[in-house]
């Protein structure tokens, strides 16, 4: 039989393999998120984990909506430096050489350089004053992609790596 290691429950969490890393814009600011979810197909909604102290999420507040922007691998720089500093101390676009691009239905832009752009008005706030993170919920009202690009190009993030997908092994059946 194989023995099975413990692992303390704040380490168990990295057992999950990969959420995709988006470059979340609310009002005229951007920052890195890896804590994102599907959370409804019909209406779609899409979820984002966001600690209190964030701009971002004060910005979301403000404006009731968010962009999803989904970097390819050749932004591994701009989700470091989006992911680092505040955008209530500098212009991020500016220091991580991103393009504002002007959104069709929500008020935040969005990121011309990512191939993949999703709007979303703010549909739900889950507050957890117990837990490190709320996670603010966001139906999605409609979105924009690079011609030829595919969900396959964008950056994954794990355990301090980014990463892009890897072999298909299997059919759902
Ligand atoms: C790869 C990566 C993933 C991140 N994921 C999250 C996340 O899911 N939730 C969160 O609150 N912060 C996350 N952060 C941290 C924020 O991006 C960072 O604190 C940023 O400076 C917040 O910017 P803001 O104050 O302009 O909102 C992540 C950072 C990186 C680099």
């Amino acid at each position: 039989m194989t023995s099975k290691q413990p692992m303390t429950a704040e380490k168990a969490r990295d057992l999950f393999p990969c959420f995709p890393v988006a470059l979340v814009t609310a009002g005229d600011n951007v920052a890195s998120f890896g804590l994102m979810h599907v959370f409804s197909f019909k209406p779609p909604i899409i979820g984002i984990g966001v600690r209190r102290t964030r701009y971002t999420y004060e910005m979301i507040e403000k404006n009731k909506d968010f962009g999803i922007n989904l970097p390819g691998k050749d932004l591994v720089e701009a989700v470091n430096i989006c992911g680092r500093k505040s955008g209530r101390d500098v212009d991020k676009f500016q220091l991580a050489g991103l393009t504002r691009m002007a959104p069709s239905e929500i008020n935040s832009v969005l990121v011309e350089e990512c191939p993949m752009n999703i709007e979303c008005k703010l549909h739900r706030k889950i507050e957890m004053p117990e837990a490190s993170h709320d996670w603010l919920l966001g139906e999605i009202v409609t979105a924009h992609k690079n011609e030829g690009a595919v969900p396959e190009d964008a950056l994954l993030y794990w355990n301090q790596m980014y990463r892009l997908i890897g072999d298909a092994v299997g059919k759902r059946e």
